[in-house]
């Protein structure tokens, strides 16, 4: 539990002696950069998730990089994805010289929508790769993706950058015999698996990222083009007992690699993952009470997609994202000043990427392209939600949301400001 400070940040790392203890003694070996504490990182993660194999990276940004070109995504193709994401997940793919065609999220959560996902791949036939964004940390419906993508020969890759640890119960599974009796770890589904401990993420190493992959040819692929496109990696270049002078450049690669110093970090992070799930579930339940039904704001807040049926128990809880609903439904930029005024921090995820000038310049794209998306978008708001958050940072939060929700409500609606890159209704 942390100190109770005066302003509830929305993100905040939870960091202890075993993290420093671990960074000090990497300073202190003579090697900083990837080796041996990397390694074991990698290896005790593909443990903890179940994987064949796990690939440290720098992010996830540079992991979903990795994945499409070790794909073979290149000019001609394109990837699809949902435009309610952070731009990397598209990005990416242009980095290869493909482009990018959106697919908008479903009706009851912030996921890429099977349905018009089977649609659009009916109508587009240079689809190479899907990029599914388990956004939030609630999984996607991933037995349907699976087989639309193997029924047309297409590569899934898992954006699980909010995903860790969020767990697939089997019985979503069953249909495509990837059930594990106590649940499966999003990210390990699909071709390739993509995890981000940027600083905010549900565990960190400040900046960096995981691949997950039971493919050996992509493994090897991306951990040559990790680095450099060498033949051999620096650690083995430079502390193996044998003649190690020698390396060849086969491919040219990119500088991708997770430093010890940072991976220190993540393996004790990693130790305390399930821990930090627990206190993140009790902060969701808790919002949950003062939000959901029974609560005076039950009419104009929407508690976050949670997932149907055995899915309720799968989230990540990355993030705790409400809706504003009835009233003040138009009104989340004033929400949002307002909790700040309060003390409290938030944020609003995402800023559809269709909307952004980039791809809505490259691709002649309006608001209204991906109504879902967009919808969602005006009306939505997270509240801070991280491990390590006081009973009484939560209370705060609670009571400055139910405090903000009634003010708007009772002050007469006037039109709502221009909000981010386009504006619109809700
Ligand atoms: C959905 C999603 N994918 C990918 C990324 C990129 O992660 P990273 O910052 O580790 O590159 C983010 C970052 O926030 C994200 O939210």
């Amino acid at each position: 539990m942390s100190q109770n400070t005066d302003f509830v940040p929305f993100a905040k790392p939870s960091l202890g002696l075993e993290e420093e203890n671990a960074v000090l003694e990497v300073l202190r070996s003579g090697w900083l950069t990837t080796g041996k504490i990397a390694k074991a990182f990698e290896e005790e993660f593909a443990a903890f998730v179940g994987a064949r194999a796990a690939l440290a990276v720098n992010s996830a940004t540079s992991g979903l990089h990795l994945a499409l070109e070790a794909l073979g995504v290149g000019p001609g193709d394109l990837v699809v994805t949902s435009p309610y994401t952070f731009t990397s997940t598209a990005s990416v793919a242009r980095h290869l010289g493909a482009e990018v065609a959106f697919c908008d999220i479903g009706a009851d959560d912030y996921n890429i929508d099977p349905d018009k996902l089977e649609a659009l791949l009916e109508r587009s036939p240079q689809v190479k790769a899907v990029i599914a964004v388990h956004v939030g940390g609630l999984p996607c419906r991933m037995a349907e993706l699976i087989a639309i993508c193997t029924r047309r020969g297409i590569a899934l890759v898992e954006d699980a950058a909010h995903a860790f640890p969020s767990k697939i119960p089997a019985p979503v599974l069953a249909s495509v015999g990837k059930a594990e009796a106590d649940g499966t770890f999003a990210g390990t589904l699909g071709a390739i698996g993509v995890y981000s401990f940027y600083a905010t993420k549900t565990i960190t190493t400040g900046e960096g990222g995981m691949i997950v992959c039971e493919d050996e040819k992509l493994v090897r692929r991306m951990a040559m083009m990790r680095s450099h496109g060498f033949d051999r990696d620096a650690f083995d270049r430079y502390t193996s007992k044998t003649a190690s002078w020698y390396y060849e450049v086969a491919e040219a690669g990119f500088k991708y690699n997770l430093p010890d110093l940072l991976a220190a970090i993540g393996r004790e992070q990693l130790k305390k993952a399930s821990r930090f799930l627990e206190e993140r579930r009790n902060i969701a339940r808790a919002y949950d009470e003062a939000f959901g039904p029974g609560s005076p704001a039950e009419e104009l807040l929407e508690l976050p997609p949670h997932g149907a049926g055995p899915f309720r128990a799968a989230h990540s809880w990355h993030l705790y994202s409400l809706r504003l609903r009835g009233p003040i439904a138009g009104r989340r930029d004033e929400f949002f000043e307002r909790l700040m005024q309060k003390g409290v921090g938030a944020s609003v995820h995402f800023i559809p990427l269709h909307i952004m000038p980039y791809f809505s310049r490259r691709y002649g794209l309006a608001p209204s392209s991906f109504p879902e998306a967009y919808g969602k978008y005006l009306r939505t708001i997270s509240l801070p939600i991280w491990h390590g958050m006081s009973d009484t940072e939560v209370e705060r939060v609670r009571l400055a949301v139910l405090e903000t929700a009634a003010e708007l409500a009772a002050c007469t609606p006037r039109p709502r400001t221009r909000s981010g890159f386009g504006g619109g209704e809700a």
